[in-house]
Protein backbone atom coordinates (compact mmCIF):
# COMPACT_ATOMS: atom_id res chain seq x y z
CA UNK A 1 0.00 0.00 0.00
CA UNK A 2 0.99 3.71 -0.82
CA UNK A 3 0.46 5.47 1.99
CA UNK A 4 1.08 9.57 2.18
CA UNK A 5 1.14 11.32 5.51
CA UNK A 6 0.62 14.78 6.54
CA UNK A 7 1.24 17.10 9.34
CA UNK A 8 -0.48 20.52 8.69
CA UNK A 9 -2.60 21.68 11.74
CA UNK A 10 -0.21 23.19 13.85
CA UNK A 11 2.98 23.90 12.99
CA UNK A 12 6.13 21.81 11.36
CA UNK A 13 3.94 20.63 8.44
CA UNK A 14 5.75 17.43 7.05
CA UNK A 15 4.89 14.93 4.68
CA UNK A 16 5.98 11.42 4.60
CA UNK A 17 5.64 8.55 2.60
CA UNK A 18 5.10 4.83 3.33
CA UNK A 19 5.08 2.26 0.92
CA UNK A 20 3.96 -1.74 1.44
CA UNK A 21 5.23 0.06 5.37
CA UNK A 22 8.40 0.98 4.18
CA UNK A 23 9.36 4.49 4.99
CA UNK A 24 10.77 5.71 1.70
CA UNK A 25 10.87 9.41 2.38
CA UNK A 26 9.91 12.14 5.28
CA UNK A 27 10.54 15.83 4.97
CA UNK A 28 9.74 19.21 6.57
CA UNK A 29 7.84 22.03 4.45
CA UNK A 30 10.72 24.50 6.23
CA UNK A 31 13.58 22.68 4.23
CA UNK A 32 11.69 23.94 1.34
CA UNK A 33 10.04 27.16 2.09
CA UNK A 34 12.66 28.16 3.93
CA UNK A 35 10.58 29.29 6.69
CA UNK A 36 11.59 28.10 10.13
CA UNK A 37 8.94 25.68 11.54
CA UNK A 38 7.04 26.15 8.30
CA UNK A 39 4.61 28.75 9.52
CA UNK A 40 3.43 29.99 13.15
CA UNK A 41 0.24 27.44 15.05
CA UNK A 42 -2.33 29.92 14.55
CA UNK A 43 -5.64 28.97 13.38
CA UNK A 44 -5.64 30.92 10.68
CA UNK A 45 -2.75 29.23 9.06
CA UNK A 46 -3.97 25.66 9.89
CA UNK A 47 -5.47 24.92 6.58
CA UNK A 48 -1.82 25.67 4.45
CA UNK A 49 -0.18 22.51 3.55
CA UNK A 50 3.28 20.93 3.25
CA UNK A 51 2.86 21.11 -0.79
CA UNK A 52 6.40 20.95 -1.37
CA UNK A 53 7.52 18.05 1.28
CA UNK A 54 4.54 16.36 -0.23
CA UNK A 55 5.10 16.88 -4.02
CA UNK A 56 8.83 15.57 -2.95
CA UNK A 57 7.76 12.63 -1.30
CA UNK A 58 5.88 11.59 -4.20
CA UNK A 59 8.25 12.50 -6.52
CA UNK A 60 11.17 10.28 -4.93
CA UNK A 61 9.38 7.53 -4.91
CA UNK A 62 8.08 8.09 -8.81
CA UNK A 63 4.40 7.99 -7.82
CA UNK A 64 2.07 10.75 -8.96
CA UNK A 65 -0.98 11.35 -6.41
CA UNK A 66 -3.39 9.03 -8.21
CA UNK A 67 -1.24 5.99 -7.41
CA UNK A 68 -1.65 6.48 -3.72
CA UNK A 69 -4.27 3.81 -1.85
CA UNK A 70 -4.44 6.47 1.04
CA UNK A 71 -3.42 9.71 2.42
CA UNK A 72 -3.34 10.01 6.71
CA UNK A 73 -3.77 13.52 7.98
CA UNK A 74 -2.11 13.74 11.55
CA UNK A 75 -5.71 15.37 13.14
CA UNK A 76 -8.65 14.19 13.57
CA UNK A 77 -11.81 17.62 13.42
CA UNK A 78 -14.41 14.97 14.88
CA UNK A 79 -12.02 14.78 18.35
CA UNK A 80 -12.11 18.45 18.53
CA UNK A 81 -14.76 20.56 19.95
CA UNK A 82 -17.40 21.49 17.78
CA UNK A 83 -17.33 24.63 16.11
CA UNK A 84 -20.25 26.79 18.01
CA UNK A 85 -22.03 29.55 15.95
CA UNK A 86 -19.09 32.27 17.17
CA UNK A 87 -16.07 30.80 14.92
CA UNK A 88 -14.12 33.73 17.22
CA UNK A 89 -15.02 31.68 20.13
CA UNK A 90 -11.58 30.35 22.59
CA UNK A 91 -8.67 32.17 20.07
CA UNK A 92 -10.84 31.05 16.68
CA UNK A 93 -10.48 27.39 17.60
CA UNK A 94 -13.67 26.86 15.25
CA UNK A 95 -11.18 28.02 12.54
CA UNK A 96 -8.66 25.13 13.03
CA UNK A 97 -11.14 22.67 12.79
CA UNK A 98 -13.33 23.83 10.05
CA UNK A 99 -10.13 24.31 8.14
CA UNK A 100 -9.11 20.69 9.15
CA UNK A 101 -12.46 19.16 8.17
CA UNK A 102 -11.42 20.78 4.21
CA UNK A 103 -8.32 19.18 4.32
CA UNK A 104 -9.27 16.57 1.82
CA UNK A 105 -10.13 19.50 -0.67
CA UNK A 106 -7.36 21.45 0.26
CA UNK A 107 -4.79 18.29 -0.56
CA UNK A 108 -6.52 17.43 -3.83
CA UNK A 109 -5.47 21.23 -4.60
CA UNK A 110 -2.23 20.76 -3.44
CA UNK A 111 -1.75 17.58 -5.34
CA UNK A 112 -3.30 17.28 -8.32
CA UNK A 113 -5.08 13.87 -9.61
CA UNK A 114 -5.47 12.90 -5.96
CA UNK A 115 -8.89 11.35 -4.99
CA UNK A 116 -10.29 13.49 -1.99
CA UNK A 117 -11.83 10.38 -0.49
CA UNK A 118 -8.77 8.85 0.05
CA UNK A 119 -7.35 11.23 3.12
CA UNK A 120 -8.13 9.58 6.21
CA UNK A 121 -8.07 11.20 9.76
CA UNK A 122 -5.96 9.94 12.15
CA UNK A 123 -6.11 11.04 15.87
CA UNK A 124 -2.76 13.42 16.30
CA UNK A 125 -1.84 11.60 19.23
CA UNK A 126 -2.35 8.29 18.01
CA UNK A 127 -0.42 9.66 15.07
CA UNK A 128 2.78 10.97 17.66
CA UNK A 129 2.16 7.45 19.14
CA UNK A 130 2.67 5.11 16.21
CA UNK A 131 5.79 7.29 14.87
CA UNK A 132 7.30 6.27 18.05
CA UNK A 133 5.83 2.28 18.22
CA UNK A 134 5.67 1.79 15.08
CA UNK A 135 9.28 3.18 13.66
CA UNK A 136 11.18 1.73 16.36
CA UNK A 137 12.90 -1.01 16.44
CA UNK A 138 10.36 -3.33 19.16
CA UNK A 139 7.97 -5.59 18.70
CA UNK A 140 5.94 -4.30 20.64
CA UNK A 141 6.71 -1.69 23.58
CA UNK A 142 4.90 0.60 26.42
CA UNK A 143 4.20 4.35 24.46
CA UNK A 144 4.26 7.57 25.55
CA UNK A 145 3.25 10.80 23.94
CA UNK A 146 3.75 14.25 25.60
CA UNK A 147 3.19 17.84 23.96
CA UNK A 148 1.31 21.10 23.99
CA UNK A 149 -1.85 19.56 22.69
CA UNK A 150 -3.62 18.00 20.00
CA UNK A 151 -7.14 18.26 19.43
CA UNK A 152 -8.43 17.95 23.01
CA UNK A 153 -5.42 15.91 24.69
CA UNK A 154 -2.57 16.62 25.73
CA UNK A 155 -0.99 12.97 26.63
CA UNK A 156 -1.55 9.72 25.59
CA UNK A 157 0.06 6.95 27.24
CA UNK A 158 -0.40 3.07 25.90
CA UNK A 159 0.72 -0.20 24.68
CA UNK A 160 1.45 -0.88 20.85
CA UNK A 161 1.64 -4.88 20.77
CA UNK A 162 2.68 -4.68 17.15
CA UNK A 163 -1.01 -5.59 16.10
CA UNK A 164 -2.73 -2.58 17.11
CA UNK A 165 -2.23 -0.05 19.95
CA UNK A 166 -4.23 0.40 23.37
CA UNK A 167 -4.78 3.72 24.71
CA UNK A 168 -4.65 3.50 28.87
CA UNK A 169 -4.32 7.35 29.29
CA UNK A 170 -5.60 10.18 27.42
CA UNK A 171 -4.96 13.44 29.37
CA UNK A 172 -7.30 16.22 28.25
CA UNK A 173 -6.86 19.46 27.94
CA UNK A 174 -6.47 22.34 29.19
CA UNK A 175 -3.85 20.49 31.50
CA UNK A 176 -0.46 20.37 29.57
CA UNK A 177 2.78 19.91 30.78
CA UNK A 178 3.89 20.93 26.99
CA UNK A 179 1.97 24.22 27.33
CA UNK A 180 3.13 24.72 30.75
CA UNK A 181 6.60 24.80 28.90
CA UNK A 182 5.68 27.07 26.20
CA UNK A 183 4.47 29.48 28.79
CA UNK A 184 7.68 29.44 30.01
CA UNK A 185 9.74 30.17 26.69
CA UNK A 186 7.65 32.68 25.97
CA UNK A 187 8.04 34.52 29.54
CA UNK A 188 11.71 34.20 29.05
CA UNK A 189 11.30 36.00 26.01
CA UNK A 190 11.73 33.68 23.46
CA UNK A 191 9.45 31.98 20.58
CA UNK A 192 7.04 30.11 21.96
CA UNK A 193 6.32 26.25 20.59
CA UNK A 194 10.09 26.76 19.25
CA UNK A 195 12.78 27.84 21.35
CA UNK A 196 12.08 25.17 23.84
CA UNK A 197 15.34 23.83 23.79
CA UNK A 198 16.52 27.17 24.77
CA UNK A 199 14.86 26.84 28.23
CA UNK A 200 16.26 23.22 28.82
CA UNK A 201 19.93 24.74 28.31
CA UNK A 202 19.05 27.82 30.81
CA UNK A 203 18.00 25.44 33.16
CA UNK A 204 21.60 24.20 33.73
CA UNK A 205 22.74 27.37 34.75
CA UNK A 206 20.29 27.43 37.43
CA UNK A 207 19.41 25.40 40.60
CA UNK A 208 15.34 24.45 41.36
CA UNK A 209 14.79 27.03 44.13
CA UNK A 210 10.79 26.58 43.41
CA UNK A 211 10.43 22.87 43.33
CA UNK A 212 8.50 23.11 46.37
CA UNK A 213 6.03 25.75 44.70
CA UNK A 214 5.83 23.83 41.07
CA UNK A 215 5.10 20.37 42.97
CA UNK A 216 1.70 21.91 44.35
CA UNK A 217 1.10 23.43 40.68
CA UNK A 218 1.79 20.59 38.99
CA UNK A 219 0.46 17.28 40.32
CA UNK A 220 0.18 13.73 39.13
CA UNK A 221 -3.19 11.69 39.33
CA UNK A 222 -3.97 8.25 40.42
CA UNK A 223 -5.47 7.51 36.75
CA UNK A 224 -1.89 7.97 35.05
CA UNK A 225 -2.36 11.47 34.16
CA UNK A 226 -1.55 14.83 35.65
CA UNK A 227 -3.14 18.23 36.80
CA UNK A 228 -1.80 21.67 35.62
CA UNK A 229 -2.54 24.78 37.26
CA UNK A 230 -1.64 28.07 35.38
CA UNK A 231 1.46 29.75 36.85
CA UNK A 232 1.80 33.33 37.39
CA UNK A 233 5.59 33.44 36.07
CA UNK A 234 6.42 36.65 36.77
CA UNK A 235 6.02 36.10 41.07
CA UNK A 236 9.64 34.82 40.21
CA UNK A 237 10.99 36.22 37.86
CA UNK A 238 10.57 39.53 35.64
CA UNK A 239 9.08 38.74 32.05
CA UNK A 240 11.89 38.95 29.47
CA UNK A 241 12.22 40.44 25.77
CA UNK A 242 14.39 39.10 23.24
CA UNK A 243 16.31 36.19 24.87
CA UNK A 244 18.46 38.07 26.61
CA UNK A 245 18.81 39.84 30.15
CA UNK A 246 18.31 36.54 31.89
CA UNK A 247 19.27 36.44 35.93
CA UNK A 248 19.96 33.75 38.96
CA UNK A 249 16.44 33.86 39.27
CA UNK A 250 15.15 33.30 35.51
CA UNK A 251 17.83 30.14 35.36
CA UNK A 252 16.12 28.65 38.71
CA UNK A 253 12.85 29.25 37.24
CA UNK A 254 13.77 27.33 34.05
CA UNK A 255 16.05 24.83 36.45
CA UNK A 256 12.65 24.53 38.69
CA UNK A 257 10.36 23.79 35.95
CA UNK A 258 12.85 21.58 34.07
CA UNK A 259 13.30 19.25 37.33
CA UNK A 260 9.08 19.39 37.71
CA UNK A 261 8.62 18.06 34.39
CA UNK A 262 11.23 15.41 34.62
CA UNK A 263 9.86 14.11 38.02
CA UNK A 264 6.02 14.22 36.53
CA UNK A 265 8.10 12.32 33.65
CA UNK A 266 9.28 9.66 35.80
CA UNK A 267 5.91 8.93 38.09
CA UNK A 268 4.41 8.79 34.60
CA UNK A 269 6.21 6.49 33.42
CA UNK A 270 6.15 4.21 36.66
CA UNK A 271 2.11 4.09 36.09
CA UNK A 272 2.69 2.65 32.57
CA UNK A 273 5.30 0.67 33.79
CA UNK A 274 3.01 -1.30 36.11
CA UNK A 275 0.30 -1.26 34.15
CA UNK A 276 1.82 -2.78 30.51
CA UNK A 277 4.52 -4.95 32.43
CA UNK A 278 6.46 -3.80 29.12
CA UNK A 279 10.40 -3.48 29.39
CA UNK A 280 10.55 -1.26 26.51
CA UNK A 281 9.24 2.29 26.32
CA UNK A 282 8.60 4.64 22.68
CA UNK A 283 8.33 8.33 23.03
CA UNK A 284 7.03 10.97 20.98
CA UNK A 285 5.70 14.50 21.26
CA UNK A 286 7.11 17.71 21.26
CA UNK A 287 8.15 17.16 25.42
CA UNK A 288 10.19 14.39 24.05
CA UNK A 289 12.74 16.63 22.51
CA UNK A 290 13.41 17.50 26.22
CA UNK A 291 16.73 15.33 25.97
CA UNK A 292 17.62 16.23 29.86
CA UNK A 293 14.26 14.94 30.44
CA UNK A 294 14.76 11.83 28.33
CA UNK A 295 18.18 10.73 30.09
CA UNK A 296 16.48 11.24 33.68
CA UNK A 297 13.47 8.47 32.54
CA UNK A 298 16.31 6.22 31.19
CA UNK A 299 18.12 6.42 34.05
CA UNK A 300 15.93 6.45 37.25
CA UNK A 301 12.88 5.12 35.06
CA UNK A 302 11.21 1.50 35.16
CA UNK A 303 11.81 0.63 31.54
CA UNK A 304 15.19 -1.42 30.46
CA UNK A 305 15.15 0.59 26.89
CA UNK A 306 13.58 3.82 25.56
CA UNK A 307 13.83 4.99 22.08
CA UNK A 308 12.47 8.27 20.60
CA UNK A 309 11.09 9.43 17.64
CA UNK A 310 13.57 11.82 16.38
CA UNK A 311 11.07 14.00 14.65
CA UNK A 312 9.60 14.10 17.75
CA UNK A 313 7.49 17.05 17.14
CA UNK A 314 4.49 17.41 15.01
CA UNK A 315 5.89 16.81 12.10
CA UNK A 316 6.81 13.72 12.93
CA UNK A 317 3.21 12.89 12.76
CA UNK A 318 2.84 12.89 9.07
CA UNK A 319 4.91 9.58 9.78
CA UNK A 320 3.47 8.09 12.49
CA UNK A 321 0.14 8.63 10.40
CA UNK A 322 1.07 7.23 7.45
CA UNK A 323 2.42 4.28 9.71
CA UNK A 324 -0.82 3.94 11.80
CA UNK A 325 -3.15 3.87 8.61
CA UNK A 326 -0.24 1.00 6.50
CA UNK A 327 -1.11 -1.50 9.54
CA UNK A 328 -4.76 -0.43 9.34
CA UNK A 329 -4.30 -1.45 5.69
CA UNK A 330 -2.88 -5.13 6.57
CA UNK A 331 0.80 -3.97 6.10
CA UNK A 332 3.43 -5.06 8.22
CA UNK A 333 5.04 -1.74 9.26
CA UNK A 334 9.00 -1.85 9.48
CA UNK A 335 10.89 0.64 11.75
CA UNK A 336 11.87 3.35 10.18
CA UNK A 337 15.64 2.75 8.27
CA UNK A 338 17.10 5.88 9.84
CA UNK A 339 17.69 10.18 9.77
CA UNK A 340 18.21 10.43 6.83
CA UNK A 341 14.85 10.05 4.83
CA UNK A 342 15.23 13.71 3.32
CA UNK A 343 16.44 15.14 -0.01
CA UNK A 344 20.07 14.52 -2.08
CA UNK A 345 21.73 15.05 -5.23
CA UNK A 346 23.93 12.96 -7.21
CA UNK A 347 27.76 14.29 -7.62
CA UNK A 348 27.06 15.54 -11.41
CA UNK A 349 24.22 17.60 -9.82
CA UNK A 350 26.83 18.64 -6.94
CA UNK A 351 29.11 19.64 -9.21
CA UNK A 352 26.79 21.73 -11.67
CA UNK A 353 26.00 23.50 -8.73
CA UNK A 354 29.51 24.45 -8.15
CA UNK A 355 30.49 25.29 -11.60
CA UNK A 356 26.87 27.47 -12.29
CA UNK A 357 28.24 29.02 -9.07
CA UNK A 358 31.63 29.58 -10.92
CA UNK A 359 33.57 28.61 -7.11
CA UNK A 360 36.70 26.93 -7.03
CA UNK A 361 36.72 23.47 -5.60
CA UNK A 362 39.24 20.33 -5.66
CA UNK A 363 37.92 17.01 -5.71
CA UNK A 364 40.08 14.98 -3.15
CA UNK A 365 40.72 11.35 -3.09
CA UNK A 366 38.72 10.66 0.13
CA UNK A 367 36.31 13.70 1.37
CA UNK A 368 36.15 12.42 4.35
CA UNK A 369 40.21 12.52 5.28
CA UNK A 370 40.65 15.80 3.81
CA UNK A 371 37.58 17.23 6.19
CA UNK A 372 39.78 15.43 8.94
CA UNK A 373 42.42 17.28 7.64
CA UNK A 374 40.67 21.24 7.94
CA UNK A 375 39.05 19.76 11.40
CA UNK A 376 42.80 19.07 12.74
CA UNK A 377 44.04 21.88 11.93
CA UNK A 378 41.44 24.16 13.92
CA UNK A 379 39.02 24.85 10.71
CA UNK A 380 35.37 25.13 10.76
CA UNK A 381 33.79 22.66 8.63
CA UNK A 382 30.44 23.21 6.63
CA UNK A 383 29.72 18.89 6.08
CA UNK A 384 26.56 18.04 3.25
CA UNK A 385 26.68 14.89 2.98
CA UNK A 386 23.66 12.26 1.31
CA UNK A 387 20.13 12.49 2.30
CA UNK A 388 18.85 15.49 4.53
CA UNK A 389 17.89 14.53 8.36
CA UNK A 390 14.39 14.01 9.75
CA UNK A 391 13.63 15.87 12.51
CA UNK A 392 15.53 19.12 14.41
CA UNK A 393 18.83 17.77 14.95
CA UNK A 394 21.98 17.29 12.15
CA UNK A 395 23.21 13.56 12.22
CA UNK A 396 25.91 14.09 9.80
CA UNK A 397 24.41 14.69 6.38
CA UNK A 398 23.89 18.96 7.05
CA UNK A 399 26.68 19.28 9.49
CA UNK A 400 28.86 22.25 11.21
CA UNK A 401 32.04 20.23 12.28
CA UNK A 402 34.55 21.53 14.83
CA UNK A 403 37.98 20.31 16.33
CA UNK A 404 36.18 19.24 20.15
CA UNK A 405 39.45 20.41 21.54
CA UNK A 406 39.46 23.81 21.55
CA UNK A 407 37.18 25.28 24.19
CA UNK A 408 36.73 28.52 22.08
CA UNK A 409 35.11 26.49 19.59
CA UNK A 410 32.20 26.73 21.11
CA UNK A 411 31.68 30.61 21.10
CA UNK A 412 33.20 30.35 17.61
CA UNK A 413 30.39 28.13 16.38
CA UNK A 414 27.46 30.42 18.58
CA UNK A 415 29.26 33.30 16.72
CA UNK A 416 29.25 32.21 13.55
CA UNK A 417 25.72 30.68 14.19
CA UNK A 418 24.99 34.06 15.48
CA UNK A 419 22.85 32.74 18.44
CA UNK A 420 23.00 32.86 22.29
CA UNK A 421 26.31 31.47 24.01
CA UNK A 422 24.51 29.76 26.67
CA UNK A 423 23.42 27.32 24.08
CA UNK A 424 25.89 24.35 24.17
CA UNK A 425 27.34 22.08 21.06
CA UNK A 426 27.43 18.77 20.80
CA UNK A 427 29.68 16.21 19.93
CA UNK A 428 29.90 12.84 18.03
CA UNK A 429 31.88 9.71 18.09
CA UNK A 430 32.78 6.59 17.47
CA UNK A 431 29.84 4.37 19.21
CA UNK A 432 32.50 1.46 19.60
CA UNK A 433 34.47 4.47 21.39
CA UNK A 434 30.86 5.85 22.97
CA UNK A 435 31.09 3.81 26.54
CA UNK A 436 34.62 4.57 27.00
CA UNK A 437 34.36 8.71 27.35
CA UNK A 438 30.47 8.98 27.63
CA UNK A 439 28.19 7.65 30.26
CA UNK A 440 24.29 6.67 29.17
CA UNK A 441 22.16 5.52 26.78
CA UNK A 442 23.83 3.62 24.02
CA UNK A 443 23.74 3.93 21.00
CA UNK A 444 22.26 7.06 21.02
CA UNK A 445 22.15 7.48 17.04
CA UNK A 446 19.55 10.41 17.37
CA UNK A 447 21.14 12.89 19.95
CA UNK A 448 18.09 12.67 22.15
CA UNK A 449 19.62 11.95 25.74
CA UNK A 450 22.72 13.79 27.29
CA UNK A 451 25.04 11.82 28.50
CA UNK A 452 28.11 12.88 31.56
CA UNK A 453 31.37 13.25 30.29
CA UNK A 454 33.84 11.14 32.27
CA UNK A 455 36.36 12.79 34.46
CA UNK A 456 38.95 11.54 32.81
CA UNK A 457 38.22 12.99 29.04
CA UNK A 458 36.51 16.22 29.84
CA UNK A 459 39.81 17.91 29.49
CA UNK A 460 40.60 16.86 26.00
CA UNK A 461 36.90 17.70 24.54
CA UNK A 462 36.12 21.41 26.27
CA UNK A 463 34.05 22.53 23.22
CA UNK A 464 31.43 19.67 23.96
CA UNK A 465 31.22 19.98 27.71
CA UNK A 466 28.20 21.71 29.10
CA UNK A 467 28.22 23.64 32.22
CA UNK A 468 26.44 21.02 34.11
CA UNK A 469 29.39 18.15 32.98
CA UNK A 470 27.17 16.69 30.04
CA UNK A 471 27.11 16.97 26.79
CA UNK A 472 24.54 15.35 23.87
CA UNK A 473 25.81 12.94 21.52
CA UNK A 474 25.40 11.16 18.72
CA UNK A 475 26.74 7.69 18.12
CA UNK A 476 28.05 6.96 14.83
CA UNK A 477 27.88 3.43 13.68
CA UNK A 478 30.54 2.31 10.57
CA UNK A 479 27.90 0.02 9.26
CA UNK A 480 24.84 2.75 9.88
CA UNK A 481 26.98 5.91 8.64
CA UNK A 482 30.10 5.06 7.09
CA UNK A 483 31.29 8.02 5.43
CA UNK A 484 31.12 10.00 9.12
CA UNK A 485 32.76 7.02 10.62
CA UNK A 486 35.34 7.51 8.38
CA UNK A 487 35.41 11.43 9.19
CA UNK A 488 36.03 10.62 12.92
CA UNK A 489 38.87 7.40 12.38
CA UNK A 490 40.77 10.36 10.41
CA UNK A 491 40.25 12.89 12.70
CA UNK A 492 41.57 10.64 15.40
CA UNK A 493 44.38 9.16 13.63
CA UNK A 494 45.58 12.43 13.29
CA UNK A 495 44.79 13.93 16.65
CA UNK A 496 43.65 11.33 18.85
CA UNK A 497 40.25 12.18 19.49
CA UNK A 498 37.14 10.04 18.15
CA UNK A 499 35.03 13.27 18.40
CA UNK A 500 33.94 15.57 16.56
CA UNK A 501 31.87 18.86 17.66
CA UNK A 502 28.65 18.73 15.62
CA UNK A 503 25.93 21.44 15.25
CA UNK A 504 23.11 22.04 12.78
CA UNK A 505 24.16 23.59 9.53
CA UNK A 506 22.82 26.74 9.60
CA UNK A 507 22.43 30.49 10.56
CA UNK A 508 20.46 31.66 13.65
CA UNK A 509 16.48 31.75 12.97
CA UNK A 510 16.89 30.13 9.98
CA UNK A 511 15.75 26.06 8.99
CA UNK A 512 18.88 23.64 8.77
CA UNK A 513 20.31 23.78 4.68
CA UNK A 514 18.99 21.35 2.65
CA UNK A 515 19.74 21.76 -0.64
CA UNK A 516 23.36 22.86 -2.53
CA UNK A 517 22.33 26.23 -3.14
CA UNK A 518 21.47 26.45 0.69
CA UNK A 519 24.68 24.97 1.16
CA UNK A 520 26.67 27.40 -1.06
CA UNK A 521 24.40 30.44 0.53
CA UNK A 522 25.41 29.30 4.24
CA UNK A 523 29.08 28.90 3.13
CA UNK A 524 29.02 32.71 1.43
CA UNK A 525 27.63 34.02 4.48
CA UNK A 526 29.34 32.55 7.06
CA UNK A 527 32.85 32.02 8.15
CA UNK A 528 33.45 28.50 7.68
CA UNK A 529 36.94 27.57 6.60
CA UNK A 530 35.03 24.71 4.28
CA UNK A 531 32.07 23.27 2.61
CA UNK A 532 32.58 19.64 1.69
CA UNK A 533 29.62 19.07 -0.31
CA UNK A 534 29.49 15.22 -1.56
CA UNK A 535 33.01 14.87 -2.25
CA UNK A 536 34.25 18.24 -3.21
CA UNK A 537 35.61 20.31 -1.22
CA UNK A 538 35.68 24.89 -1.33
CA UNK A 539 38.14 26.15 0.74
CA UNK A 540 37.85 29.67 2.15
CA UNK A 541 41.52 30.37 1.75
CA UNK A 542 40.63 29.33 -1.99
CA UNK A 543 37.97 31.86 -2.37
CA UNK A 544 39.94 34.52 -0.77
CA UNK A 545 42.69 34.16 -3.20
CA UNK A 546 40.52 34.36 -5.77
CA UNK A 547 38.79 37.34 -4.25
CA UNK A 548 41.99 39.21 -3.27
CA UNK A 549 44.60 38.32 -5.75
CA UNK A 550 47.84 39.34 -4.64
FE1 LIG B 1 1.84 17.20 18.89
Amino acid sequence: MRVLGINAVFHDPAAALVVDGETVAAAEEERFSRRKHGKRPVPFAAWELPERAATWCLEAAGLSPEELDAVAYAYDPDLAPAPGPDITAGGWEGLRTLYARRAPLFLRSALPGLNPELVRFVAHHVAHAASAALASPYDSCAVMVLDGRGESASYLAGRDTGERLEVLTLQPLPHSLGLLYESLTEHLGFLRSSDEYKVMALASYGSPAFLEELRRRIRVTPEGGFETTPVDWARYAPSLRGGGGWTREHADLAASVQRRLEEVILDLAYWLHERTGERRLALAGGVALNCVANSRLWRQGPFEEVWVQPAAGDAGTALGAAMHVSRELGDQVKPMPGADLGRSWTDEELEEALRRARLPYERPQDIAEAAAGVLADDGIVAWFQGRSEWGPRALGHRSLLAHPGRRANLERLNDIKGREQFRPVAPMVLLERAKEIFDGPLPSPYMLFTHRVRKDWAQHIPAVVHVDGTARIQTVAPDEEPLVARLLEAFERRTGLPVVVNTSLNTAGRPMVDSPRDALECFGSAPVDALALGPFLLRRAALADRCNPA
